[in-house]
């Protein structure tokens, strides 16, 4: 063969396997760049690991996810490359009017519903990879069928869990367990009922019916299986469906034949069931236990305890009281970001720091609505990265301060978690306030935290309550310093 016919013969290889693109594009440069996006992906979460390099953990993930599109794009497999940029401009559009418009406390809300959303498009990929899979027979139809159901089935769990975790971080639906009679047992069935329909529907080389049941099954399992978990393990079930959801994508990767989408959806999978882990080593909770559904966690949930009298405070008395103390911590929670009362609590930590008075900040693991909320906050708000301190760090020191404020926190700072073994919290860690001297607890009720239960803290006798905006009352003694 001469050059010139070598040539011909490649570019007609390449536009063959292009057909329909209109892009004259070699696979293995799309391969190649697949591979550039994951390595991305891998440093990205390198980096979002650590405060200091969580901003070119971001980048790497941008350019990372502008690699993996173009090449999507280019790819000579698409060949209705209009619908997909249409998609692509809907999708972005909203994407993008939600994450400008989201609250920072709302974050958890937006990531349940993103996950929601990776669970439909697996459960939508399953059914359309079944319906058009084309010739296959033997092994390859068998592995191709197990794909779809497992597909489908981890996609229909993820949607519905993740709606009910978004409804229970709304406020929609009610944060307690629902504790049906005999959940374990309707779970183990669903999941035996499921694998045995698997059986099935390979066996009949894909049976619509069966997938169309193991559907139903699925999505009321998810709906179940979150629905029976409390509030105070929400955290762990945010990260455990981001977990879930990267499972959907890459079994959709396997049924799409993607690559990137395989290892795409094994690290979101991987990653996000360390940090389930972690958060669940954090909060004393056993992995198992939430992942099953709030397996062993019986709890009682008693609202007619008589926990005595609370005391009130004014401002300016909380103002003399600061006044006089050599040391302060100050333990921010979720009614902090509410508020926006960062940046007063910064005005008060300077005015006291500049009368010599010790401030720190004693932040809990889940304190606010995610992991690191509260840092946020503080750094947002210009607090020095060096007084604020982990729980474990500062746990011991409670004794020997004058006085602590607990700014609109609640579950994070409950002595029943260690006091009380049928409390929904019992064996969470927690910042032991009340070994202070003074406790100042800025509230704007009497209402419970965000596990539903109520907090003895707030009836001690070291405890005085300052009701009201969390910032206002921040403001009100800043005044009065
Ligand atoms: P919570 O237990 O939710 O308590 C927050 C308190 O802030 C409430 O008691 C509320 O009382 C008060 N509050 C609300 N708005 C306020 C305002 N404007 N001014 C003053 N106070 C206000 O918060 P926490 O101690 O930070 O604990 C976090 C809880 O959220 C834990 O149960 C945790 O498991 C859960 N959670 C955490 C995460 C992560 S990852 N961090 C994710 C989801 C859920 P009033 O209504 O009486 O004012």
């Amino acid at each position: 063969m001469s050059t010139n016919q070598m040539v011909i013969a490649q570019v007609s290889s390449i536009e063959s396997a292009s057909q329909g693109s209109g892009f004259v594009v070699d696979m293995a440069l799309i391969n190649g760049a697949y591979f550039v996006a994951a390595i991305l992906f891998i440093l990205s979460l390198a980096g979002l690991s650590k405060q200091e390099t969580a901003e070119n953990g971001n980048w790497y993930g941008i350019v990372g996810m502008a690699i993996a599109l173009i090449a999507t794009i280019a790819n000579p497999a698409v060949d209705q490359i209009q619908m997909l940029l249409i998609a692509m401009v809907i999708g972005g559009a909203i994407g993008t009017r939600l994450a400008l418009k989201v609250e920072m406390t709302q974050m958890p809300e937006l990531v349940a519903m993103l996950h929601s959303f990776v669970g439909l498009a697996a459960v939508a990929v399953g059914y359309n990879s079944f319906l058009e899979h084309g010739e296959m027979s033997g092994m390859i139809l068998n592995i191709h069928l197990v794909e779809v159901f497992l597909g489908v089935f981890i996609g229909a769990v993820t949607f519905t869990g993740s709606v009910v975790a978004f409804g229970k971080l709304r406020g929609i639906l009610s944060s307690s367990p629902l504790m049906l009679p005999h959940r374990h047992k309707m779970n183990l069935i669903a999941g035996l009922v499921s694998f045995g329909l698997m059986i099935y529907f390979v066996k009949q080389e894909g049976d619509m019916n069966a997938l169309i049941i193991m559907s139903a099954i699925a999505l009321i399992f998810g709906w179940h299986l979150v629905a029976s978990i409390g509030g105070a393990d929400m955290p762990v079930v945010v990260s455990m469906l981001n977990s879930y959801s990267g499972w959907a994508a890459a079994a959709a990767g396997f049924m799409l034949g993607n690559d990137l989408l395989i290892v795409t959806g094994a690290l979101v999978g991987s990653s996000g069931a360390i940090l389930s882990y972690i958060m669940c080593r954090a909060m004393n909770r056993s992995f198992i236990s939430v992942i099953a559904g709030g397996f062993g966690t019986e709890v009682t949930i008693s609202g007619d305890h008589d926990y005595g009298e609370h005391t009130e405070i004014q401002a300016e008395d909380v103002a003399d009281m600061l006044n006089n103390a050599r040391s302060v911590i100050i333990t921010p929670g979720y009614g902090m970001a509410v508020a926006q009362a960062q940046y007063p609590v910064y005005d008060m930590t300077k005015k006291l720091r500049d009368k010599g008075i010790e401030v720190r900040f004693g932040i809990h693991p889940v304190a606010g609505r995610l992991p690191g909320h509260m840092n946020v906050l503080l750094a947002e708000a210009k607090v020095p990265y060096d007084i604020v301190l982990e729980m474990d760090e500062i746990n011991d020191d409670f004794s020997k301060t004058d006085v602590v404020l607990v700014i609109g926190a609640n579950d994070t700072v409950n002595p029943a978690a260690q006091e009380d073994p049928t409390s929904p919290i019992a064996g969470m860690p927690v910042l032991e306030v009340w070994n202070a001297k003074h406790v100042i607890a800025f509230k704007r009720s009497m209402n419970p935290g965000y596990a539903g239960v109520q907090n003895p803290l707030f009836f001690k006798e070291n405890t005085s309550m300052l009701f009201g905006d969390a910032k206002a009352s921040v403001d009100d003694i800043v005044k009065n310093l």
